[in-house]
């Protein structure tokens, strides 16, 4: 194994409880460090499975306050900017306060994931996932 790098991360407590149950179930053999590592290299494969040039068609849910200042116009100009890539929206208000979004797009796979992390990477956005399935082309 490679040099090993410490980083300090900041989390909400609650969700540090829902990781730590994770971390419980994963047994005894994992620690924090080891099931951040097993996350990261899951997400990390993921991505490299892809054609970066192969068609796919991605559906991001993400989960986000409409109360969060600012955010709700910025997601809207990162959907109108890519008017092109994005087939549909759909909004779900989940509660007074929390709104499920599901975008999905449709372009090469490079692409796409560009766009999917500029949404998730948006301020605010609470949660988020991308599913993506191939329509066999090549562009
Ligand atoms: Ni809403």
């Amino acid at each position: 194994m490679s040099e090993l790098v410490r980083f300090s991360v900041a989390m909400p407590v609650e969700l540090l409880i829902q990781f730590d149950n994770l971390v419980a179930r994963r047994g005894l053999a994992k620690n924090r460090s080891e099931v951040i590592r097993d996350l990261v290299r899951e997400c990390l494969v993921s991505e490299e499975w892809d054609d970066p040039n192969a068609e796919i068609v991605g559906t991001l849910s993400i989960v986000y306050s409409h109360q969060a200042h600012d955010l709700q116009s910025k997601l809207d100009q990162i959907q109108h900017t890519h008017h092109d890539r994005i087939i549909s929206s759909l909004h779900v208000h989940l509660d007074a306060h929390n709104c499920l979004e599901v975008i999905v797009m449709r372009g090469p796979s490079k692409l796409i994931r560009v766009l999917a992390e500029s949404i998730l990477g948006v301020k605010g956005v609470k949660h988020g996932n991308l599913t993506t399935t191939t329509t066999g082309k090549h562009i």
